[in-house]
């Protein structure tokens, strides 16, 4: 998907998200979230743990059912989506999961490779020729050289360090060259150079393929060089949606919290 204009306001919306609320027995987690992000955006997802950031990635990938409001994704409703074009939606995004979510009894070459596969099996047999085994091995060996891994494919997960299988999860999230990738804490226990680093190339991909990324984690200060804008979730809602610099100018106690001095970014 590529921007008609390089103003950022101007380029069409990949995610909608209106008036979203979703339950889990008594407790309300989100309580009418409102959020728009456009094509070749970073947005960093920012809030207390807790508050609904994993479950908001998860309901905008379909992987859970809202119990209101409505979720537009790349110019689909997911609501009135049927189980095909849901299929046929979840290739075009990625997600890479907090708890890096590896299979352990998969090498790390067939857990990259693993969306690729499933993209071929529900294509028609002459669609498949980019899919060959020797397509598929060279695609995973590309994606691995780009997070900075290129020997580890014949490893199992429980060989690699938590870094490590963070990277991994950001290739196999890479593999479909998805239009929209959701990051759910990229760098959760990671040491501060990994951390940016991972920071680094979540931009770096973004900037090559032209995607869209929304970025959760509590690390704002090592976050900032790959984000454009923030939205900050706070007691079931966005609270605040802007610039650091917006951010960083404003008074609102919460917000204060996140990126004042109490969180030690202004001097
Ligand atoms: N499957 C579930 N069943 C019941 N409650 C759930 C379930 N998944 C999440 N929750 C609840 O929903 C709320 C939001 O959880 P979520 O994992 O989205 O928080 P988060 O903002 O990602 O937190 P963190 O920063 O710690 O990752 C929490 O109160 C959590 O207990
Ligand atoms: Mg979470």
């Amino acid at each position: 998907m590529s921007p008609a204009t390089d103003q950022p306001g101007q380029r069409e919306v990949v995610l909608r998200v209106e008036n979203l609320s979703l339950w889990f027995g008594e407790v309300c987690v989100l309580d009418g979230v409102d959020f728009e992000m456009r094509a070749g955006e970073v947005v960093g997802l920012i809030g207390p743990g807790g508050v609904g950031k994993t479950v908001f990635c998860k309901l905008c990938c379909g992987l859970l059912e809202p119990d209101g409001g409505r979720i537009e994704v790349l110019g689909q409703d997911l609501s009135g989506a049927s189980g095909k074009e849901r299929q046929a939606l979840r290739e075009r995004i990625g997600l890479v999961f907090q708890n890096y979510a590896l299979f352990d009894f998969m090498t790390v070459g067939d857990n990259v490779a693993f969306p690729m596969r499933q993209r071929a099996s529900h294509l028609a047999k002459d669609q498949r020729e980019a899919f060959s085994e020797e397509n598929i091995a060279a695609k995973v060996q590309e994606r691995l050289a780009e997070v900075d891994l290129p020997r580890v494919r014949h490893l199992m997960p429980n060989e690699l360090s938590g870094g490590m299988k963070k990277r991994v999860g950001l290739a196999r999230a890479n593999i479909n060259d998805p239009e929209l990738i959701f990051f759910d804490d990229p760098t959760a226990g990671l040491d501060p150079v990994t951390s940016s680093k991972i920071f680094n190339l979540i931009r770096k991909t973004q900037a090559q393929r032209n995607s869209s990324c929304l970025v959760v984690s509590h690390d704002i200060d090592r976050m900032r060089p790959a984000c454009d804008r923030y939205i900050l979730l706070y007691q079931g809602k966005v609270h605040f949606s802007g610039t650091a610099q917006q951010a960083m100018a404003s008074k609102d106690p919460v917000l204060r919290d996140f990126f004042g001095k109490e969180a030690g970014l202004i001097a």
